[in-house]
């Protein structure tokens, strides 16, 4: 897109948000894996913006700020600060001091449907560098938008706030302020020297810059799509926003080469290699990323975690800041937690539960364990039911398998504790000591066997419930 290189971009993100009811600023809020405030600065930036101004507020700075690292963009970002939410206009205010360019673009941190290209018209209409326009678009239900009223000749005049409308005509006026503009810095700087707070909210209004500059030279209203431009400033508004996004971003995938089925959520820093299945309720979150011809099954739940190529996920299994390595097999039910490190061909089966433990090649635990703080070597099996000890109540220690070893079922292994290369556990073994290489470790009681004792045992049973009636 070809843009001329002196627009800066300001965000506005101090408002109190009071309508979403919430402790966290409302451009902090989460919205398909990315806080809202991230959309508009990626729209800006898409849009060829490469100077960005946030306006936070003294409560937000700090959390805004952290946002932002969050964010790789070939663009210079500053936080001005408004110190008190007195309006839109006075954030934007507040933004004059950062600007570097000529001409600014200004968008409010709450609209994050908005993309890149539904701003090219904007910026293509004040090119010139002298043209004042903002964006608007036509909504059955205008209600809470501002009002894009026009001249007898169709010029755009002002725009009027819900809360200072005056008559019903000005009410059904479909046609709202979508809070997106872009002007020189110097008509910014003058008419925002206009800008009073006489109105219903007593704050003062950026939108009153229209009407200021309208007086002066024609005000273009660019018309632009109503879905994209929608602005969240409650819960509602955040829900409806999401499921825009869930859909992009689902279509985005499937245009890459990606069988997506329905009702599955992708977070959109998420990345998916072509040929992969996702298939239905799948929720795949934060930094996760897919290699290619990954099958992901019914219900799983995958976050921060990097699976590589042709790994299967079996249905209703949870990864979280894990690895898992090529061709692996993990599922149905089976519980990654962070740090667990899984290499090429490993297979994790049901109600296996994995922490902060590496996996060698072609290790397997198919069944019903625990590996928490450990390693497993390569090709080693391990039984159903096996459970590293890894925490006494107050410290956490580490359980060591070696290459080859067959851990048999039932087997507690009592961190820290080694087991060498090619060493076999026998079923049932309460492991408390390292196991040297090539060796059996076996702790079984004898067996007691009683021959035809069982109905004797019955009669002596019954006898003995009876009694306790
Ligand atoms: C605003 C517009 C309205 C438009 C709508 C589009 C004004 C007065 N009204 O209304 O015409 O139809 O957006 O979505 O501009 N903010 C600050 N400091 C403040 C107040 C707000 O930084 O003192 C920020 C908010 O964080 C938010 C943005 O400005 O990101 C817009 O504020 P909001 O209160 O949501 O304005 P709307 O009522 O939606
Ligand atoms: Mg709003």
């Amino acid at each position: 897109m070809s843009v001329a290189p002196s627009l800066t971009a300001v965000i506005l993100a101090a408002g109190a948000g009071t309508r979403m009811k919430s402790r966290l600023s409302k451009v902090l809020h989460p919205l398909a894996g990315r806080p809202l405030l991230h959309y508009p600065l990626l729209a800006a930036h898409e849009a060829g913006a490469r100077h960005l101004v946030v306006v936070a507020s003294p409560a937000n700075r700090d959390a805004v700020a952290q946002c932002l690292d969050g964010l790789e963009l070939d663009a210079t970002l500053a936080i001005a600060i408004q110190q008190s939410a007195q309006g839109t206009g006075d954030a934007a205010k507040a933004a004059l001091g950062s600007l570097t360019g000529e001409r600014v673009l200004i968008l409010c941190g709450d609209t994050p449907l908005v993309r890149g290209s539904d701003l090219t018209r904007l910026i293509q209409e004040t090119s010139d560098g002298k043209s004042f326009a903002l964006m608007s678009c036509r909504l059955a239900d205008p209600t809470g938008y501002g009002r894009i009223l026009r001249d007898s000749a169709g010029r755009v005049q002002l725009v009027r706030e819900q809360k200072d409308l005056k008559s019903n005509t000005e009410r059904e006026v479909s046609e709202v302020n979508a809070g997106i503009y872009c002007l020189p810095r110097t008509s910014l700087e003058q008419a925002l020297a206009k800008v009073d707070n006489q109105n219903a909210s007593g704050e003062y209004y950026l939108t009153d810059i229209v009407g200021h500059r309208s007086s002066l030279e024609s005000v273009l209203a660019v018309q632009g799509d109503a879905e994209a431009l929608q602005g969240v400033n409650d819960r509602v508004q955040l829900g409806s926003a999401e499921q825009v996004l869930f859909e992009r971003i689902r279509q985005r995938h499937q245009r890459a080469g990606v069988t997506v089925q329905a009702g599955v959520q992708i977070d959109d820093t998420v990345q998916i290699g072509n040929d992969c299945r996702l298939n239905a309720a799948v929720v795949l979150l934060g930094r996760t990323r897919l290699g290619s011809d990954v099958r992901v099954d019914h219900g799983c739940v995958i976050e921060d975690s990097v699976v590589d190529d042709a790994a299967l996920i079996k249905p209703y299994s949870v990864i979280t800041q894990s690895h898992v390595g090529a061709r692996a097999q993990i599922g149905p039910f089976a519980h990654l937690r962070p740090d667990s490190e899984l290499e090429a061909d490993v297979h994790v089966g049901n109600f296996v539960e994995t922490k902060k433990t590496l996996l060698r090649q072609g290790a397997k635990a198919n069944h019903l364990a625990y590996l928490g703080d450990g390693e497993v070597g390569e090709g080693s099996n391990i039984g159903a039911g096996t459970i590293f000890c890894n925490y006494d109540g107050f410290s956490k220690a580490r359980t060591v398998i070696g290459k080859g070893v067959f851990i048999g079922s039932d087997s507690q292994l009592i961190a820290p504790v080694n087991i060498g290369d090619g060493a076999y556990v026998g079923t049932g073994t309460t492991v408390t000591e390292s196991v040297p290489a090539g060796s059996l470790a076996l702790s079984r009681l004898p067996q007691t066997t009683k021959l035809d004792y069982a109905e004797r045992l019955r009669t002596k049973l019954a006898e003995r419930a009876k009694h306790k009636k």
